[in-house]
């Protein structure tokens, strides 16, 4: 019997920044976030198990993956093996179209799609809520990714209360997002130890947690009604509350580049002058504006000038996890 399925999960930019984790191995987070899942930048894994023990193989992009990122996955996998009480090796194949490690969030897209092909390939017949939970251990950012448009990861109490799910909003058909790559190298410090930095050291982190969970309440409100203007303004607070936690650390650290402080600027000087649009950014320099899609022209004709046409992606939200059998 073949124990082979592939699955495609497109990821996501939190609205509502998830900032640290109460539970490390569990990745249980502090606080709750919201997200927009985004058409543009997806992973394709396939995922092979082997009736037999032995080390796992698996290929990014065409290449072996570093020992250390392929140990995350074989940890991964395990968790799946133990759901079904296997032992088998498995050959994972994924096509990553997300930069990663630039701060787009890859392990979002890329731990969605594992586990959906992982579990898939043994059989496991997991409900939307299980694969949240299940790829939420493998990062965080990846409960959000099974899910299409907007999603809001309930922060929870233990292992099965901290999921996350689908919300309907009518600015689903006229929200886009254009990225602005500042620096598509690999970022200095990963979220998993900004975060625990963050956690342990920020003497501003406990007034984050607080006011997260209350901005939250908030944001859910602004998308399922509808109101752009303070689904913005309170992403972009999001945004700005997160990095500032982070420069309070010890030793502090800062992604933002002088190209992430340029496109701010312009986003704010735009906003001045009528345009609705909004910056949010995240473990890395790369800057997103979430606007209108009538607005994208006048914002990448303004944004061209400083980072140049090459450096801006566009994208608009994007649909949940499409797992199949091989
Ligand atoms: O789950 P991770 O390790 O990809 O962390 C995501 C952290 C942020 O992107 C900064 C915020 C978020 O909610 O996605």
């Amino acid at each position: 019997m073949a124990h082979h399925a592939r699955a495609k999960a497109h990821t996501n930019i939190a609205l509502s920044k998830y900032w640290g984790k109460r539970d490390n191995d569990l990745i249980l987070p502090m606080n709750g976030s919201l997200s927009l899942t985004l058409d543009a930048f997806h992973t394709t894994t396939e995922v092979r198990f082997v009736e037999e023990r032995g080390a796992d193989t698996v290929v990014l992009n065409d290449q072996p993956l570093d020992a250390s990122a392929a140990a995350k996955v074989s940890r991964f996998l395990d968790r799946v093996r133990e759901l079904k009480g296997v032992d088998w090796r498995a050959e994972v194949r994924s096509y990553n179209e997300v930069p990663t490690g630039a701060g787009l969030a890859s392990s979002a897209s890329a731990f969605a799609a594992l586990a959906a092909a992982a579990s898939q390939a043994l059989g496991l017949k997991l409900s939307e809520r299980e694969l949240s939970i299940l790829a939420r251990k493998g990062s965080g950012s990846a409960s959000r990714s099974i899910f299409g448009g907007f999603a809001l990861w309930q922060a929870g109490h233990d292992d099965q209360s901290s999921y996350a799910y689908p919300l309907q909003s009518p600015l689903h058909d006229d929200i886009a997002m254009l990225v602005v790559v500042i620096n598509a190298a690999h970022k200095p410090v990963s979220s998993r130890e900004g975060m625990r930095r963050t956690v342990e050291t920020s003497p501003y982190y406990p007034a984050w947690v607080d006011d997260a969970e209350q901005r939250l309440g908030e944001m859910k409100q602004a998308v399922v009604e509808g109101d752009f203007t303070r689904m913005g303004e309170l992403a972009e607070m999001s945004a700005m509350r997160m990095h500032a936690s982070m420069l309070a650390a010890e030793p502090p650290f800062c992604y933002w580049e002088s190209g992430s402080l340029q496109a701010m600027q312009t986003v704010r000087e735009l906003r001045a002058q009528g345009h609705q649009c909004y910056f949010t950014m995240d473990a890395g320099p790369n800057v997103k504006i979430i606007t209108r899609t009538s607005e994208l022209a006048v914002l990448k004709r303004a944004l061209a000038a400083t980072v140049g046409e090459q450096a801006l992606l566009t994208a608009r939200p994007g649909p949940g996890i499409v797992v199949e059998n091989c």
